[in-house]
């Protein structure tokens, strides 16, 4: 007989959802490096940012064609509900998700606004060095030189933004013994009622969307 703890390990990420996190994670601290370590590094720094490009884009698609628990509908909730779920944190109520909580799931909002806007303004900006952006030709070089500006700025509210997102899955961790995290590796988590957390999407239609996304953004950096 199976233990009773396994009836209640429910599936809530998908290979992709947690494939684009772990990568998403290597590429920023990757290009953080390489944006810092001077001209000689701007290739690696731009094809890391195209990289990104091409998981924000994915995940963006993967939120309206993916498992339940990656599409924005599941966890993109109204002030309402993200207005008792706040008042439930400061009760030390919270309610359980399997997937995002309502106040979780603008945070992942934010965070892939402020790295789409890291990327765009990554494309589109010069400074005075010998490397040029792909999209830089576009826009006067005052325009391009203020845009790298906004570049340097947005890239400090990313860090200040993963640093909230980290504090809260610690504060997750450690008061709520929650698993949110190794979830985030196995793609399990256990549910106290037993209730699914959705239906899974195959792994191949990921591939499809990141076949796309990957050739448009290709085709961008190349010809545009
Ligand atoms: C550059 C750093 C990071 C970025 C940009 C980032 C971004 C994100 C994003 C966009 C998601 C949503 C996943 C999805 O629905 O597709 C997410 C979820 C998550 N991240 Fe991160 N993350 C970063 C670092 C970390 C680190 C260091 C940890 C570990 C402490 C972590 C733990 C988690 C966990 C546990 C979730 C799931 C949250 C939940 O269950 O609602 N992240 N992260």
């Amino acid at each position: 007989m199976k233990p009773a703890a396994t009836a209640h390990q429910v599936k809530v990420w998908d290979m992709p959802v947690r494939l684009f996190h772990w990568l998403l994670l290597g590429l920023v601290g990757f290009s953080w490096w390489s944006g810092d370590a001077g001209d000689d590094h701007m290739v690696w720094h731009s094809w890391s940012g195209y990289a990104i490009l091409t998981l924000l884009l994915f995940r963006i698609g993967w939120g309206f064609i993916g498992s339940d628990t990656a599409r924005f509908v599941s966890f993109v909730r109204g002030p309402g509900a993200s207005f008792v779920y706040l008042r439930s944190v400061f009760k030390r109520q919270p309610k359980a998700y399997l997937g995002h909580n309502p106040l979780g799931g603008w945070m992942i909002m934010a965070l892939l606004a402020v790295l789409l806007i890291q990327v765009v303004t990554g494309l589109l900006g010069s400074d005075d060095s010998d490397y040029e952006a792909p999209l830089a030709h576009l826009l006067s070089h005052d325009t391009s030189s203020f845009i790298t500006t906004l570049h340097a700025y947005n890239f400090d509210l990313l860090l200040i933004l993963v640093g909230l997102h980290v504090a809260a899955v610690l504060t997750h961790l450690v008061m709520r013994r929650d698993d949110m995290l190794k979830a985030m590796f196995t793609g399990v988590k256990t549910s106290l009622t037993g209730e699914s957390a959705g239906r899974m999407v195959p792994a191949w239609r990921a591939l499809l969307v990141l076949t796309v996304v990957a050739l448009g953004v290709y085709a961008l950096v190349t010809l545009a």
